[in-house]
């Protein structure tokens, strides 16, 4: 995965990847709450079924999740690679 742009996830595989602060970060695209997929509204993950809310860094901002986002192992090779361990 090359070419993330700064700000904006990118799902891929069931993954989202953001490059944030000149880190990526990369999280399951699952809620907390009961394992339902999420959108990403522009500003924010938003869960498509009872709108758990997080924010980019995967910490929980509102509903009824109770835990950030799963954060998943990142690993960047010298040619700018990004790999995802899930
Ligand atoms: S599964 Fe996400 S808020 Fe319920």
């Amino acid at each position: 995965m090359k070419d993330i742009p700064v700000g904006k996830p990118i799902l891929k595989d069931d993954v989202w990847v953001i490059k944030m602060d000149g880190k990526i970060k990369a999280f399951y695209n699952r809620c907390t709450h009961l394992g339902c997929p999420l959108s990403f509204n522009g500003l924010i993950f938003v869960c498509r079924c009872h709108g758990s809310k997080f924010n980019l860094n995967g910490e929980r901002i509102e509903g009824p999740a109770k835990r950030a986002l799963k954060a998943l192992k990142v690993k960047i090779t010298p040619d700018k690679e990004v790999f995802v361990k899930i």
